[in-house]
């Protein structure tokens, strides 16, 4: 959101660094000899307490993207910051959640959840005390003890989710969380997903591949280009807000998603040629 900076601006006092920068990332790979761009000079910013969208066709790098920002991977060339600084050693900064949803099939819901703070050497009490205190916002209240299998997709997804928030990092990355779930779950997903920022004051990297969830979540939509990916246009939601998922059917909601397909198809988007 961009109350802080524009009150920080206000008052005189220097404005926030964004919470995160991303300055000209490239990354490449080579396989049996085969050079592959993926990323190509990336550049985008994102201010505290923000809820931008990175929206691409398949394969045009969104996960490698969100890879590098997380630390699991480095770009071939560019830098990432944090709060202003370079963070070349930025393992563990932010809270990622992955396209799949990870969970491990032979810990319960609860022990899912805590371990991030597990492996942070929270104690394991303190960690379920965390984890138990946030089941109920998180759907999942007398589902603790249930193992993956036994859960809905949805439910799967908050599982999920509850494992990234409770990583307790400023900074979520979410790399379509509900992309495997079918239309009915997913709009109930996304709609407790916006109460649940509103509730959370935290800055948020969504990936998707939807243009309606690009534009009900979010404060600014980046449009990638096919392989290897750019950002060559950025797209501000000006939507009200608080939102409800009725906005969909809006004649505002309609103008935004005419400009934003038309800009996917400026950059290629192969499925609407
Ligand atoms: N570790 C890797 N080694 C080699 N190639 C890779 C690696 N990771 C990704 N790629 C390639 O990089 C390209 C981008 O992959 P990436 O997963 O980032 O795309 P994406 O935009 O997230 O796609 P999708 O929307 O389908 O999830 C693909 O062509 C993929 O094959
Ligand atoms: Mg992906």
């Amino acid at each position: 959101m961009r109350s802080a900076d524009s009150t920080a601006r206000d008052s005189g006092a220097a404005p926030r660094p964004p919470k995160l920068q991303v300055e000209r990332l490239s990354k490449s790979y080579t396989m049996g000899g085969v050079h592959l761009p993926v990323l190509d000079a990336v550049s985008m910013a994102v201010a505290a307490g923000e809820f931008v969208s990175v929206i691409g066709p398949s394969g045009c790098g969104k996960s490698t993207l969100l890879n590098i920002v997380a630390g699991l991977e480095e770009p071939t060339q560019g830098t990432v910051l944090l709060d202003g600084a370079p963070a070349n050693d930025r393992l563990g900064a932010s809270a990622y959640m992955h396209q799949k949803d990870l969970l491990l099939p032979w810990r319960s819901v609860l022990d899912n959840a805590v371990l991030g703070l597990e492996l942070r050497g929270v104690s394991r009490r303190e960690a379920h005390r965390r984890a138990q205190a946030l089941l109920p916002t998180f759907g999942l209240a007398g589902f603790e003890h249930q193992y993956p299998h036994a859960l809905s997709g949805g439910m799967r997804q908050r599982a999920a989710f509850l494992r990234t928030v409770l990583a307790e990092r400023p900074l979520l990355l979410l790399d379509e969380p509900f992309g495997a779930l079918d239309a009915l779950t997913r709009a109930g997903m996304q709609a407790w997903l916006l109460g649940l920022w509103q509730s959370l004051s935290k800055t948020i990297v969504l990936v998707t591949h939807d243009v309606d969830e690009a534009l009900l979540l979010s404060d600014r939509v980046y449009v990638m280009t096919p392989r290897p990916g750019q950002v060559r246009t950025m797209l501000e939601v000006t939507l009200p807000r608080p939102r409800a998922y009725t906005l969909t059917t809006s004649h505002a909601f309609a103008q935004l998603r005419a400009g934003l397909l038309a800009m996917l198809w400026r950059e290629g988007h192969e499925a609407l040629r």
